[in-house]
């Protein structure tokens, strides 16, 4: 058999990340946060002055990415998530990151975290987990990891936020957020981190 690729869909704040994360480390495998790549390309857009919306700012921005720009501290937070999701909708921007991600996983295998990681970037992948939560629990979650950071945050604008970027990704016309075909659903609605990755594991397990 060929590297295991483990994708892991779904909407902001489902926990994706924190599922990830645990899943690559009790199987061994590179993790990719996918959506870093789209953060740090709507960074680099901000900080030039240039609006995310504007595709030759945002195509140039993904093609000189550099691995520096993903250890910026500033990635996450209302602006930068917004201008993760302008840039996201560009056909160009996600050609520029398409092979990035294909060759992280490649060799080795990995478990990536995103959007479009099984029906998109890796449409073979054994085990797809599409991760969803209700919008007032997701909300609820980015709201205590904002508190926990010390960002002033309001709990209506911030399930607002999640509404917003939530609907901009999956009415794009490329690679919008929806399931693949063959992926597993997992709500992780009344889950705790350890609920979800024990649920979670019993599911790759089934796929292995
Ligand atoms: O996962 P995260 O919330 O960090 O992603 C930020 C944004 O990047 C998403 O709202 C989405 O627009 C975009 N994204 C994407 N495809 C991925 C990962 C992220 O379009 N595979």
């Amino acid at each position: 058999p060929g590297p295991v690729i483990i994708a892991v869909d779904g909407p902001a704040a489902a926990g994706k990340g924190t599922l990830a994360r645990r899943l690559a480390t009790a199987l061994g495998l590179p993790y990719l946060d996918t959506g870093l790549l789209y953060r740090a390309v709507g960074r680099r857009v901000l900080d030039a002055g240039a609006d995310p919306r504007d595709a030759a700012q945002a195509e140039a921005a993904a093609r000189s990415l550099a691995p520096g720009d993903l250890d910026r501290g500033d990635l996450r937070g209302p602006m930068a998530d917004m201008a993760a999701s302008a840039v996201a909708a560009i056909p160009a921007v996600r050609a520029a990151l398409l092979d990035f991600q294909r060759v992280f996983g490649r060799d080795h295998g990995a478990v990536l975290d995103g959007r479009d990681i099984g029906t998109v970037v890796f449409p073979d992948a054994p085990v797809k987990l599409f991760v969803t939560a209700s919008v007032e629990e997701r909300a609820r979650r980015r709201f205590v990891e904002l508190r926990g950071r010390g960002v002033a945050a309001d709990p209506a604008q911030v399930e607002a936020e999640i509404r917003d970027r939530d609907a901009q990704d999956a009415n794009r016309p490329v690679a919008p957020l929806k399931p693949a075909a063959d992926a597993l659903l997992l709500d992780t609605t009344a889950l705790d981190a350890d609920a979800a990755f024990a649920a979670a594991m019993v599911m790759v397990e089934g796929r292995l």
